[in-house]
């Protein structure tokens, strides 16, 4: 089953007319996850953030994208609102968008997990701390009380996928989750990901520079180029036997940065 349909999705720059994204199709499978992989500017977060209906006004999307066969791009926006949180989430590529600047990260998380649990206060506690926890913070306390402009991007990115297991959400649309981390953290980020998928059967789509991270985590995968799908595939068959001159010069380039990651991972 697919949990989410995206059909002949284009997205245009009304300011401009310029195409952006053109005519996108693909699919995640319930409990998969869909690598998006492509150089700088080929469309991978305007994508991302189309599904969550979170682009500009002016950045005009067409097409259709299904989420449990229903339409997003023709939802009203409370609509929409209802979909963000426990049934899709997005790790934005840039945590400070993520959060109010004037307010403590512990309020924005407590905010979060009330709307959608039933939590005695101790327990939205027990669980903040836990989760804070898992994603190799330390002092979960001290992070809760801090403001987002006082936390580096790497800790901005960990926050957020904190309470993406906090949530459980069905889809998590996670771009570039990771960049902004040390290679040990990163191993235990993707891992808890991972953990999360193997325990609540959710589904991901994972962009991602580092292909080390992309062939450890991937089912299945999508080469996006000058904002069009230029490759398509199971992951390791992309991996291994790319048809498109551009992929293989990825996969080539790509393999060697991220020898360390897969040493850690045990992957050769
Ligand atoms: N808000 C915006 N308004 C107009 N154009 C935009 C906007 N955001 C992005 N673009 C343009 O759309 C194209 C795709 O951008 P996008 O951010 O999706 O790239 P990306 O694949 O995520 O790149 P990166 O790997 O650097 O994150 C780029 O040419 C970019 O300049
Ligand atoms: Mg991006």
């Amino acid at each position: 089953m697919n949990i989410l349909e995206v059909n002949g999705l284009s997205i245009v720059d009304d300011k401009t007319d310029e195409w952006l994204v053109k005519d996108s199709s693909f699919h995640v499978k319930k409990g998969r996850t869909l690598a998006i992989v492509g150089e700088s500017g080929s469309g991978k977060s305007l994508t991302c953030r189309s599904l969550m209906r979170l682009n500009q006004p002016w950045l005009k999307e067409t097409g259709t994208v299904l989420f449990k066969g229903e339409d997003l791009l023709t939802l009203s926006k409370k609509g929409m609102r209802k979909k963000r949180g426990k049934q899709m989430y997005m790790i934005m590529q840039n945590g400070m968008t993520a959060f109010d600047p004037s307010r403590v990260i512990g309020v924005h998380l407590r905010q979060a997990t009330a709307e959608h649990f039933n939590w005695s206060k101790r327990e939205t506690e027990r669980k903040l701390k836990l989760a804070i926890e898992s994603v190799m913070i330390k002092n979960p306390e001290e992070v809760l009380n801090t403001y987002p402009h006082q936390l580096s991007g790497g800790m901005l990115q960990r926050i957020m996928i904190a309470l993406a297991l906090i949530l459980e959400p069905d889809l998590i649309i996670a771009d570039e989750p990771t960049t902004a981390l040390d290679t040990i953290t990163q191993y235990e980020v993707v891992n808890q990901l991972i953990g999360l998928r193997e325990r609540m059967g959710c589904s991901m789509i994972f962009v991602s520079h580092d292909l080390g991270v992309v062939r450890h985590i991937a089912d299945d995968l999508l080469v996006m180029k000058d904002g069009r799908i230029i490759e398509r595939g199971k992951a390791q068959s992309v991996f291994t036997e790319p048809e498109k001159e551009y992929t293989k010069y990825l996969v080539s380039t790509r393999k060697s940065l991220s020898h360390h990651f897969n040493s850690q991972m045990g992957s050769p």
